[in-house]
């Protein structure tokens, strides 16, 4: 394993130590380290600096022979990480230190000019911008495995009758199909909101220096498309000041985790004895130390309870820019903790959660008679009468009774007898009967949007087209 002698730690501020007569302290510099947070950009950070190279030698700014020195020399610092033989210096003070050094160390003389015309504030907003253009699409992807999953289970129960719930209690019959597409939708959202912010972060911020651009003929146009970006950042002072990306991603993780989690707290609902709607694989269920019978929901929980940190990541990184003027400051620097942890959090959460939900067993017979207990389908029996010509308010009075008289009776609303139903109203006649069965309820249903077996396939057939759209 290669160790470089740049970055020492009896010489770790070798970027700025010039002005300085004495070292620093080294609890300071422990404490204002990064390297241990911003290694995971090691790559991204040498494509920046390939770009920025080419350019320099593009505009003569620096010889081209040297310029392509620079970038076989970053080459090999990147083929060394990848394949191991080259491990990160902790004792630098950042990746940007990091790999200068090694590069200096590698090729001599022309690594002391890459950093020509640049400063770590463009650069680490660079690095930033094309590490979640690296990463945010693996996580859509994964958002899309699970929509296919949620649509592809939809698929197999667009006939599987549940309860229907508003405020936790029994409300009208939809299908497990129905309920679980209601889902997908929202990671469509989800996935919609990513994409939007890449279109966002496609502007390149190199070659606005420390806050004020450079007297050098830098190409900031041309490195930006080299980089394929869109654009350049119009700005300089907002190019290295804007964390907005940050936080509009870590709100986009937040919306996912969020779904997630109602989710997790329903499926925990669900596999509980007395609901018992869904079983979760032995793969992703734990057991207890104590009670020899459990069988418990903790992935779901975990998921849950993670909400909380990928919170916490929003809040710490809008709170952390509250009070900054412009340009950079150093509070900046802690933006990318919060930020990759709760992309961390976000693409393994949604990684369990599909191999949860996908190796579960939904129990359609328990749900399907759990209709029965609710009265499910009165409102079924206020709009067969609003058919029949009955003003709305009064049908529901009428429906009303009839739900009095089954309370009272203790049957299900489809067990009245005629005379039961003739005594709320003479309009009621014998084909009330078909009209109130659960399936029936479901598949008059059948507005776009709604339960009927027929517009929950075309739902089905939308999610799968979205997928395979953006794939
Ligand atoms: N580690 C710094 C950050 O993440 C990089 C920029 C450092 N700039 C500086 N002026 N000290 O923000």
């Amino acid at each position: 394993m290669e160790s470089h002698g740049a970055l020492t730690s009896d010489n770790r501020a070798a970027l700025w130590k010039g002005r300085f007569s004495e070292g620093p302290d080294a609890e300071a510099v422990a404490f204002e380290t990064s390297i241990h947070v911003d290694e995971r950009m090691a790559l991204d950070d040498i494509y920046g600096s390939k770009a920025h190279a080419r350019m320099l030698g593009e505009t003569g700014i620096i010889p081209l022979s040297e310029a392509d020195k620079i970038v076989a020399g970053l080459d090999s610092i990147s083929k060394d990480l990848e394949e191991g033989r080259l491990s990160i210096d902790y004792s630098a003070e950042d990746i940007h230190s990091f790999i200068e050094g090694v590069l200096t160390d590698r090729i001599g003389e022309p690594g002391k000019k890459i950093h020509t015309g640049r400063s770590r504030n463009d650069q680490i907003a660079l690095d930033e911008r094309l590490y979640l253009r690296r990463c945010i699409p693996d996580l859509k992807n994964r958002l899309l495995t699970l929509i296919d999953t949620l649509a592809s289970i939809a698929d197999f129960h667009t006939g599987d009758i549940m309860p229907g719930f508003t405020h936790m209690q029994h409300a009208q019959p939809v299908t497990l199909a129905h309920h679980l597409c209601a889902w997908a939708w929202m990671l469509v959202r989800d996935t919609e909101r990513l994409s939007d912010g890449l279109k966002r972060i496609s502007l390149s911020p190199l070659g606005a220096g420390a806050l004020a651009g450079s007297s050098l003929p830098l190409n900031r146009e041309s490195a930006a498309k080299d980089m394929g970006f869109d654009n350049v950042v119009q700005n300089s002072l907002d190019a290295v000041s804007d964390r907005d990306y940050c936080i509009e991603f870590a709100s986009c993780f937040a919306l996912i985790q969020m779904h997630l989690s109602r989710f997790c707290e329903e499926i925990i609902i669900w596999a509980s004895t007395e609901f018992s709607f869904i079983e979760l694989s032995e793969r992703w269920s734990t057991g207890s130390s104590i009670m020899p019978q459990k069988k418990n929901p903790d992935f779901a929980e975990l998921i849950r309870g993670r909400t909380g940190k990928v919170y916490g990541s929003l809040v710490a990184l809008l709170t952390m820019m509250k009070g900054l003027p412009l340009s950079y400051n150093r509070d900046m620097q802690e933006d990318k903790e919060s930020l990759f942890d709760s992309y961390d959090t976000v693409i393994s959460c949604v990684n369990v959660f599909t191999k949860m939900i996908s190796s579960a067993k939904w129990n359609c017979d328990t749900m399907s008679s759990s209709c029965d207990g609710g009265y499910l389908n009165a409102t079924d029996i206020a709009e067969y009468l609003v058919k029949k010509g009955m003003p709305f308010r009064t049908a529901h009075g009428v429906a009303a009774k009839a739900v009095r008289i089954a309370i009272e009776k203790q049957r299900r609303l489809e067990d009245l007898d005629i005379s039961d139903f003739k005594s709320c109203s003479d309009l009621i006649s014998e084909d009330i009967y078909s009209r109130i069965t659960k399936d029936a309820c479901v598949n008059a249903r059948n507005l776009t949007g709604g339960p009927s077996s027929e517009r929950v396939k075309e739902q089905i057939l939308l999610l799968k087209e979205f997928v395979r759209q953006k794939r």
